[in-house]
């Protein structure tokens, strides 16, 4: 049963960081409004809780596998798919550390300049999630496996 749960657990995670970057994605253009970017403010710290949950649960599984956990050790695609969730974690900091500093004052539909870097680190996380669950299953199914 709790195997069944960190499942749905590691695959809601997903949802949520895909649904997140999804809207920031939608949000974020080459000027947008203060309303919106002070939305996608709190995006960036709900993404941070949910790529954590997605690791914890992905986490979990592999440790409560106990050896058989060595499958996923000597599998290509489980090492792929690991490392573009680093890369996508890793590239989340660049427009949150924009989006930190920036201050809002004033009105709602003020207009706000946003990097060109900021929307492409979006488009390339957005691009990369969307390999992972095609990743998962595919590892799950011992596509990869080099043992
Ligand atoms: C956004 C990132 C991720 C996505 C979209 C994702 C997606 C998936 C999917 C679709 C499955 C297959 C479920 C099934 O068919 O049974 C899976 C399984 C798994 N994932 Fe992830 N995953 C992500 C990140 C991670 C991370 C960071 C880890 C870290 C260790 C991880 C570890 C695992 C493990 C161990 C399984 C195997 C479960 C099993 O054999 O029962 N995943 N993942």
């Amino acid at each position: 049963m709790i195997d069944i749960l960190m499942k749905y657990i590691h695959i809601l995670a997903f949802m949520v960081v895909f649904t997140v970057i999804f809207m920031e994605m939608i949000l974020i253009k080459a000027t947008s409004s203060s309303r919106d970017v002070l939305l996608v403010k709190r995006y960036q710290k709900i993404l941070w809780g949910f790529l954590l949950l997605t690791l914890l649960s992905g986490l979990f599984k592999l440790v409560t596998m106990g050896e058989h956990a060595s499958i996923y050790m000597k599998n290509g695609v489980f090492h792929v798919k690991f490392t573009l969730f680093l890369i996508i974690a890793l590239l989340t900091l660049l427009p949150y550390r924009f989006f930190r500093k920036l201050t809002l004052q004033g009105e709602a539909d003020d207009k706000i300049a946003i990097p060109r870097s900021v929307r492409l680190v979006l488009h390339i996380q957005m691009l990369l999630l969307v390999l992972l669950p095609l990743l998962g299953v595919m590892m799950v199914r011992g596509i990869g496996y080099f043992g």
